[in-house]
């Protein structure tokens, strides 16, 4: 079978290789869709923490079960699915609280012994597949994985009040956390971007206001908009120099600012507006089982991300996937790779 595999820093390469063997508990999952994520990215740039060249790509996926393991008992041939892409140790603390999100010895898609979901085939334990409803498209079923990431950080919240929560970065997953947010019942939804499209994107999705930090004071506009109190949640969402401060700035008294970005190399913080405020920071790493059943759930009901797929391409153009999300010279959100269409 087919497969895209980053065989340097920036280069793909179409490979044949195995189809994988299921064990017992697993399926066999015929590929439909991939989506392109920012991890795919850090892998093609070589930039990744722990999964390095030559790997496959991809962890988000859709398509369609093809065989079943012998214990296989929730699963037939046929059905259409998607995957929580990781397998805890199942033995450490936070595996037994279903924390799979922070199990050390957990396994991802496209590290040594788990192939990457930009295969013709992949592998996968039934108990972190999910169905699909029939009516809705393998595409979208791909989105149910970084949806779960949004959810996660909308879950991750203490502060009881949902009246206003900022989203700083509007890229896929702060458009998704706008989506979780707004699921949640936040009444006002303000985002940031540096990208017109992206604020367009999030105003449409029912930000109230969208905020460009190159044109705007959004300290200043937050606070006019809040008169004067800060919104109870900021989540950052982008990696930018400064953004920290720039979310403890827009926080009221005893409120929480929430990181999501993968902001990978240290960067100065202001800590001293924390104390003062007495405002909480948290991180928000993936998702738990209930976050991607929740995710799961909504789609399934038939929840329109339809706007958030930018651009398709087939599993022999990853390198253009890929190129297009590294380069973003163009108007991008989530590139969907399609394997079988
Ligand atoms: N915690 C997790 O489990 C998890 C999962 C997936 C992705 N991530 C991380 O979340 C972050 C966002 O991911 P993404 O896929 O949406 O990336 P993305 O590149 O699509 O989105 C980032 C957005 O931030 C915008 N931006 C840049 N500078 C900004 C600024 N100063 N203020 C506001 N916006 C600004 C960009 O224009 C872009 O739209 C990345 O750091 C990614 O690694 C975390
Ligand atoms: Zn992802
Ligand atoms: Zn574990």
């Amino acid at each position: 079978m087919k497969a895209a595999v980053v065989v340097e820093p920036t280069k793909i390469e179409i490979q044949d290789i195995e189809v994988p063997k299921i064990k017992a508990n697993e399926v066999l999952i015929k590929v439909k869709t991939v989506g392109v994520c920012g991890s795919d990215l850090h892998l093609f740039k070589g930039t990744h923490a722990f999964r390095k060249p030559p790997a496959i790509l991809g962890h988000e996926i859709a398509g369609e079960v093809v065989e079943v393991g012998p214990d296989v008992t929730k699963f037939r041939i046929g059905d259409r699915v998607t995957v929580e892409p990781h397998i805890g140790c199942g033995e450490c603390e936070f595996c037994e609280k279903d924390l799979l999100n922070l199990c050390t010895g957990k396994k991802a898609p496209g590290v040594p012994g788990w192939i990457g979901t930009f295969s013709e085939y992949f592998n996968a334990p039934e108990d972190i597949v999910y169905k699909i409803a029939d009516d809705i498209s393998y595409e979208i079923g791909t989105l149910v994985e970084p949806l779960a990431v949004g959810i996660h950080a909308i879950e991750r919240i203490t502060v009881p009040e949902k009246d206003t929560i900022a989203i700083l970065g509007s890229g896929t997953i702060g458009l998704l956390t706008l989506v979780a947010a707004r699921e949640a019942g936040y009444k006002n939804i303000i985002c940031t971007d540096t990208q017109p499209f992206n604020l367009e994107m999030a105003k449409k999705q029912g930000a109230i206001l969208a905020l460009n930090p190159i044109e705007d004071d959004v300290e200043a506009k937050i606070k006019e908009f809040t008169n004067g109190r800060g919104v109870d949640v900021a989540i950052v969402a982008a990696d930018a120099p400064g953004i920290i401060d720039q979310a403890s700035s827009i926080v009221r008294k005893r409120g929480e600012v929430g990181i999501v970005a993968m902001i990978t190399k240290q960067i100065p913080v202001d800590t001293y507006s924390f104390v003062f405020n007495e405002i909480s920071l948290f991180g928000a790493m993936t998702y738990e089982t209930k976050d991607f059943e929740k995710a799961n759930q909504l789609v399934n009901e038939g929840l329109d991300l339809s706007d958030f797929i930018t651009q398709r391409v087939p599993l022999e153009e990853s390198q253009k996937a890929l190129d297009i999300l590294n380069e973003k010279k163009e108007n991008v959100v989530k590139v969907i790779v399609e394997v079988d269409k």
